[in-house]
């Protein structure tokens, strides 16, 4: 079944060579360029993607805006039976899209096969959401000094044309949590995958395709970041972009993209504050899923550590016994293997590993780990860190947990709200009410208390403030990030 339902996608070779989709059919670009991409688990080609052409990429556009008018006038339950056929196709394809984020990103199956899972069931959830989405009718007296006479409809309508791009470590789940709402409001909707997770991304086109969003309204255009990406970002017909990625290339794409709605999730660097009264076995838990699921490479990861010395003292022994039963680094699709698989690449760890070895230059000690093998780096705790090493003013996308000893709740205010990075923090404490007195002086989007940083569940506002994002994300808040609303005003004159 899949290599029947695929077929159109690829030139059904060995590797296989990947073609891109315009919206009507999928083709090899006339640039006569692809990009490679290998498995981070053991470098072996997982196959091509093209390298598409600004005049592809504008002929994709003006199909977007060409068909988008048609899509928005579709009934919405249409829109919504599309939406849910698809949610159907990626459950029906669980066991043939978790092997190949595996391969493909180096994700444990466990977690490969959770993040399908998810986009089927967050796929389910925006398409039963939409249906509660209202616009409403407004009176002028309410306001002093007007009379009655004069009526506003305000209806939700779409932008127009969005470009969705997903970042490597959710190809999938990113993915759909952008295009999803989006097409829910009547959007066109061009996809750029990312050049990772590329192949799973037009594998997640072809079943929106197959699930009967028209011709023109979803494509996927792939290709490197700085040409693609770049032209995707100051194309002036597109009207909004969401994106999920490093600070770095969304400051770029947001100077590039000029005036348009911009709905971004980037880089973390989440703090864990411990206080001294804090349940420990929960807290190393939490620390350690926070710290080193998919080896690290979570916007939401755990990054470092701030209590006391005392509390520190008291933690970190807990967490290396917990770490010796739960984490272990290898090779992805074997069982013995826990949290901590490859990083997505050899140039990845390169630059983890020296912001590492500076940090212990300046003074931070290595209590476990702290060395790789290639892209296969071990999960790695650093003590005696201070707010301004490498590894702590970077966003280190990888399996690292820095411990820093702060002198009061204060320092600890400070070094997060200091932070350039600002997505979530957790703060661990029996007592719920310190945790929210707490929460209230960090200037973050989201505080967790007494779990680790997390998107999830999906329905729940994330954000990021700083250079962590621009807008929100979840359920509700994407549907109404992809619509804007349209006042019409009727007066009666009097
Ligand atoms: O890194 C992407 C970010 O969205 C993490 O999501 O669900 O792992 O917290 P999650």
């Amino acid at each position: 079944m899949p290599a029947e339902f695929f077929s159109a996608i690829s030139n059904q070779k060995t590797p296989p060579v990947y073609k891109f989709f315009d919206g009507k059919a999928w083709k090899e670009s006339t640039s006569g360029k692809t990009i490679t991409v290998h498995s981070p688990i053991h470098g072996e080609t997982v196959g091509e993607l093209q390298s598409v052409t600004p005049g592809e990429i504008d002929h994709v556009m003006q199909s977007a805006l060409t068909a988008q008018p048609a899509w928005e006038a579709t009934p919405l339950n249409k829109r919504v039976s599309v939406t849910h056929l698809a949610a159907d196709w990626i459950r029906h394809f669980e066991d043939y899209l978790t092997a190949l984020l595996v391969r493909e990103i180096g994700k444990t199956d466990s977690e490969a096969r959770s993040e399908i899972k998810r986009t089927a069931d967050l796929t389910d959830y925006f398409a039963d959401e939409v249906q509660s989405i209202r616009g409403e009718t407004l009176d002028s007296d309410n306001f002093p000094g007007y009379d009655k006479g004069r009526i506003a409809m305000v209806e939700r309508v779409a932008y127009g044309a969005v470009v969705a791009i997903a970042p490597f470590n959710y190809p999938v789940n990113l993915a759909a949590s952008k295009i999803v709402p989006a097409l829910l409001m009547g959007n066109a909707v061009v996809f750029k995958p990312p050049t990772q997770g590329g192949i799973s991304g037009v594998h997640l086109t072809r079943m929106f395709e197959k699930a009967g969003v028209p011709a023109g309204i979803i494509s996927c255009v792939t290709g490197g970041g700085t040409d693609v990406g770049d032209y995707l970002a100051s194309h002036p017909k597109v009207d909004v972009i969401t994106f999920t990625g490093s600070s770095d290339t969304g400051a770029a794409i947001a100077r590039k993209a000029g005036m348009k709605p911009l709905v971004f999730e980037c880089g973390g660097n989440n703090p864990a504050v411990v206080l001294p009264d804090a349940d420990m076995n929960l807290t190393a838990r939490e620390i350690i899923k926070g710290g080193y699921q998919y080896a690290g490479q979570r916007c939401t990861a755990i990054k470092y550590v701030l209590g006391s010395q005392g509390v520190l003292d008291q933690l970190l022994p807990v967490v290396l016994t917990q770490m010796g039963e739960s984490v272990k680094m290898g090779d992805p699709r074997s069982p013995e293997t826990k949290l901590v698989g490859p990083v997505i690449s050899v140039s990845a760890a390169g630059q983890f590993q020296q912001w590492i070895d500076e940090s212990v230059k300046l003074g931070a000690k290595i209590v476990t780990g702290g060395s790789r093998k290639g892209n296969y780096m071990e999960p790695t705790i650093l003590t005696g860190v201070t707010p301004d090493m490498p590894v702590v003013t970077h966003e280190v996308f990888g399996p690292l947990v820095s411990f820093i000893s702060i002198k009061s709740m204060d320092e600890a205010v400070t070094i997060i709200n200091d932070s350039m990075f600002g997505l979530q923090a957790s703060v661990f404490t029996k007592d719920e009410g310190t945790g929210l007195t707490f929460a209230k002086q960090l200037n973050v989007g989201t505080v967790q208390i007494n779990g680790s940083p997390q998107r999830g569940p999906d329905h729940f506002p994330f954000l990021g403030v700083k250079r962590s994002g621009l807008g929100v994300q979840g359920v509700r808040y994407s549907l109404e990030a992809m619509s804007r609303l349209k006042p019409v005003v009727i007066n009666k004159p009097q």
